[in-house]
């Protein structure tokens, strides 16, 4: 099917607004096989650290139903070594590539940043995610905390992040009754973008209810079971913020899901745990939604962003 024109996400313009969600499609040309990696609007790695890690122990993954539970806990090979491989097999599709990056401390994201300088133009932006456990705060003794409850972290990591010289999306979380905070820390910062949401914390017991079903203890959860409030959340900070850029991501699997995301105000959506279900989720809700939006006889992307808060038609 032929696809409705470019989209806008600050000054990065994207073939489609449908692009994959990190950490659920690899970190280089795993779904290749399933679909043309060059149509999506992007391939957004898994996040990498300017350290390899090895993540959590197992089970990592657990089922719930409308989704799942996962507590991966950012195993990856580092950002040196997928500049090697994974960013070149990905250059070869000719796809758009994200990265995204992690740390436990903000030194982490500034390391980080001087890596990927030097491959500012092979990237299209950094997706900086900090929705991730941050150490300084786990040994104060405050179990989970995460960058993305915490205005000044927010604000320091995409400071530090500036140094890649590249477009930066702050991938935050719902776990926070401060979303819009947190969304005005990271543009005021210097985030062209924000991405909205990580997954959840939850988590679910097996064994009669003797021990967690997830090796870590709590995890992540994800899929359509969260859709509701990745949608609130990308609404909240679309009428919040109008001027800032949002890439909706929970529970998408299908084009009337990415479609309410883009009426709530995100420019672009990411597709995760539907690809889990099945790898060419991507291309399936990018046909869905071009068809949807044919339908209404809307030729460009712009009128339908924010349409859900009457500022669809600008
Ligand atoms: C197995 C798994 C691994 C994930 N790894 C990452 C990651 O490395 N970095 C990140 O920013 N988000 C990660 N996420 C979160 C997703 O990118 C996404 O924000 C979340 O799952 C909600 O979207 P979904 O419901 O479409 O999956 C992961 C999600 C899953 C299910």
């Amino acid at each position: 099917m032929s696809r409705i024109g470019e989209t806008r996400v600050g000054s990065v313009s994207l073939r489609h607004p449908v692009m994959t969600a990190s950490g659920t499609a690899g970190y280089g040309i795993e779904l290749g096989r399933y679909l043309d990696l060059s149509r999506l609007g992007a391939v957004v790695v898994k996040s990498l650290a300017h350290f390899s890690w090895q993540g959590n122990p197992a089970p990592r993954l657990a089922p719930v139903p409308g989704g799942m539970l996962n507590a991966v806990g950012l195993q990856g090979p580092g950002i040196a070594e997928w500049i090697e491989h994974g960013l070149v097999d990905l250059e070869r599709t000719g796809a758009t590539v994200v990265l995204s990056v992690w740390g436990f401390r903000v030194e982490d994201y500034v390391t980080a940043a001087e890596l990927i300088a030097p491959i500012a133009s092979r990237l299209a932006a950094v997706e900086v995610n900090l929705s991730c456990p941050n150490i300084d705060h786990h040994s104060d003794g405050s179990s989970h905390q995460m960058f993305a409850h915490d205005a000044d972290l927010v604000t320091k990591i995409v400071r530090g992040m500036g140094r890649a010289g590249m477009p930066l999306w702050a991938k935050l979380s719902a776990n926070t009754t401060e979303v819009v905070t947190m969304a005005r820390a990271a543009h005021e910062a210097g985030a062209e973008a924000v991405t909205l949401i990580n997954t959840m914390r939850g988590m679910t017991l097996v064994d009669d209810g003797r021990r967690p079903s997830l090796g870590n203890g709590a995890g992540g959860l994800s899929g359509r079971v969260i859709h509701p409030i990745a949608l609130r959340a990308v609404h909240e900070v679309h009428a919040a913020l109008p001027h800032v850029p949002i890439i909706g991501v929970g529970g998408v699997t299908n084009g009337s899901e990415a479609f309410a995301m883009m009426a709530a105000g995100a420019s672009a959506v990411q597709v995760g745990t539907a690809t889990f279900a099945d790898p060419r989720a991507c291309a399936h809700v990018q046909d869905e939604l071009d068809s949807l939006v044919r339908r209404r006889g809307v030729g460009d992307w712009s009128s339908i962003i924010g349409c859900a808060h009457g500022d669809g038609n600008r």
